[in-house]
Order: structure tokens, then sequence, then C-alpha cells
């Protein structure tokens, strides 16, 4: 579960039980880690995404007689993925000590790339759980849940502890459907595309609607289209609702804008490069609002975040 209060945090050495491809781009990690403390949805982790115990060795750069190195030369031009790197917990079993948790990544660059290539058995080192939580409102009854892209992950999370006590609807944009971390159950539409039932989302009694840019699958557009139309059509009072949205920021922001104006209860969870994840480096600044002269002030982005009131953030 994915629901428990904590601000403990700690490195961990956890071990690969599977890793998946779930797409084209997407793997599902499953990585068994003993004495995590308890995580809260949106929080994340700083993975390592090395080998363990390997020390990062200074190369020696061949510079031959009466010439000057080559900027080409893999000594110079290959890449070491020095800093971990932050994925959201996005979903969480715990059986004793062990929790198992899910990172559900997309390969995009050296240190998910390297990672796409890692082995049952494989060992990883761990820091977390990082960051603050969305916080799940105990008194309005309805939930939309707006993931994009590599924002859907928590929403996983979020909707596990959300559970059945409120009617949860997952919101999933995504390029085109092969860009897509989730299994779809239900029946083929009119044109033979795939029903937008996530088997995912279902087990914590959440609905889903899936939106593609390509229309490839469910909704043809951008998913903040396919919230406004749900909006319209469910007619829900805004005082009963409240959005929470993870992915690329002019999704978010345009979400943030969509409740601000209807309204409605938003937070969003922000993505900066973090190096360090927990509040030492200052390399994940975010403004937001206050009440000092200029009517802002930086905070960390892992460490007072990643998740903040929409209305608070200054985009
Ligand atoms: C709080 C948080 C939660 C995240 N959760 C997920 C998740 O659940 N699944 C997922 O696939 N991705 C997630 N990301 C993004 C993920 O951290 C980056 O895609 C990853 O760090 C890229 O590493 P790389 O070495 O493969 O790419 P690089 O070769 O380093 O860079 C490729 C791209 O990734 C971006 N990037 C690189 N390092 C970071 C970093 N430390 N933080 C943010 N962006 C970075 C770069 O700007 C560049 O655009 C999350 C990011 C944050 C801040
Ligand atoms: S990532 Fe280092 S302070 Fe936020």
């Amino acid at each position: 579960m994915c629901d428990s209060a904590t601000e403990k945090r700690g490195v961990y050495e956890g071990e690969v039980a599977a890793n998946e491809l779930l797409c084209r781009k997407h793997w599902r990690l499953r990585l068994r880690v003993t004495a995590l403390p308890p995580s809260r949805p949106g929080q994340f982790v700083q993975l390592q995404c090395r080998p363990i115990r390997e020390q990062v060795s200074a190369r020696e750069v061949e510079w031959a007689d009466g010439q000057l190195p080559q900027f080409t030369q893999p000594e110079l031009t290959d890449k070491e993925p020095l800093l971990r790197r932050p994925l959201s917990i996005g979903g969480r079993r715990d059986t004793g000590a062990t929790a198992e948790l899910d990172l559900i990544y997309r390969a995009v660059g050296t240190g998910t790339t390297w990672l796409s290539g890692v082995r049952a058995g494989d060992r990883l080192s761990v820091i977390g759980p990082l960051g603050n939580a969305f916080p799940v409102s105990q008194h309005k009854p309805r939930a939309a849940l707006v993931g994009g892209g590599v924002g859907i992950p928590p929403m996983l999370c979020l909707a596990d502890a959300i559970g059945r006590g409120k009617q949860a609807t997952a919101f999933c944009g995504v390029r085109s459907q092969h860009l897509l971390p989730l299994t779809l159950t239900g029946k083929p539409d009119a044109d033979g595309r795939p029903g937008a039932c996530a088997e995912e989302f279902a087990r914590s009694g959440a609905t889903t609607v899936v939106a593609s840019d390509d229309g490839t699958v469910g909704y043809e557009g951008l998913v903040t289209d396919a919230l406004l139309h749900w909006l319209r059509a469910e007619a829900v009072p805004a005082d009963d609702l409240v959005v929470y949205a993870c992915g690329p920021e002019p999704m978010m922001r345009a979400a943030a804008d969509l409740c601000i104006e209807l309204g409605i209860e938003c937070y969003v969870s922000l993505e900066r490069i973090m190096a360090c994840g927990m509040g030492t480096c200052q390399s994940c600044v975010v403004k937001i609002r206050d009440d000092s002269r200029q009517g802002w002030a930086y905070k960390l982005c892992c460490s007072d975040g990643p998740v903040f009131p929409a209305d608070a953030v200054v985009w």
C-alpha cells in the first residue's frame, strides 16, 4: 500500500524482482527493498543507475606524442550516469519487512537506458522515500487523477491510496497507443481501437479515460481536453471534486488553469532536474506564491514538493 504517513528516509540496497517491457518505451522495475520506511502517493526515490559498489574510475585519455586529444575519443564522449535518477513510486506491496516497489520508467537517456538492461537478481542502490505527497482529501467524494506520459506512475499509487471509498477517474494522456504503459481491457470500439479500461487502475476501483494525441487509443486529443469534456458531461459540482495532475509542464499548467477557472481544488506534481533529491544541492528550485513583496519565493521541488497546490505555482 502507498498510504502510510512518514518523514523517514534512507539509503537501501534493493534486489530486482523483475524488469519488464510494458510498451515500446516504458519498463516496470519491481524492486524488493527491506526495511524501507512507509511511503505516500506522490513520493519518489533516487535510483542509482549503475552497478552497486562500482567505483567511478578515473580514465586515462590516450594522447600520443605530438598530437592533441580528439573530442570524439570514447574516453571523452562516453557518459557515466553519475547522479541518481528520480523515479516516482508507482506501486508498493509490503510483505513482512520487505517492500516491493513498482518503478515505471521511460528509457530516455543514459541512466534509464542502462536501467532497461537490469535483470532479476541484480542489486540496485536506492534512496527514499523522498518528497512530499498528494493530500488525499477526506471530504470530497470524487477525484480526477490526470497523468501524462511518465506522470502516469504516481497516479497508480494515488489511486491505490484513494481506494474504493471515493469515486476516482484516471485520465491518462499519451502521444500514441504504443507509449501507453497500461494494460487495456474492455471491448474494442467500432473502429477496432482497444477499449479504454486500464486493469492497473481498475484494481483500485478507479475508472480510466485514455487520451492520445494521434487518436490510436481512447479520446483523440489532449488529456486536459478529455478532462474538460468529462467535467461538462458529468456536471460534477466543483466542491465535490479534487484534481491531481502530473506530467509535462504544459499539461499541468492547462489542468491548473482549468481548475482555477472552475473553482476546483487542484494539486500538481512538478518535475525538475534533481541532483540530490533531498534539499542539499539547490538544483531544483520552483517559484511558489507567498505573501512577500515580490509575491513569490523559491522553493525546492525535491523537498518542499514535488506536489504543490496548483494556484500557488508561478509557471
Ligand atoms: C520527482 C520526479 C519523479 C519522476 N518520476 C519518473 C517516473 O516515474 N518515470 C519516469 O520515466 N521518469 C520519471 N522522472 C523523470 C526521470 O527522472 C528522468 O527521465 C531521468 O532522470 C532521465 O535520466 P537519463 O539518465 O535516462 O536521461 P539523461 O540522459 O540524463 O537525460 C535525458 C532527459 O532526462 C532529463 N533528466 C535527466 N536527469 C534528470 C533528473 N535528475 N531529473 C529530472 N529530469 C532529468 C533531461 O533533462 C533530459 O531531457 C521523474 C522526475 C522527477 C523530478
Ligand atoms: S535536488 Fe538537490 S536540492 Fe533539490
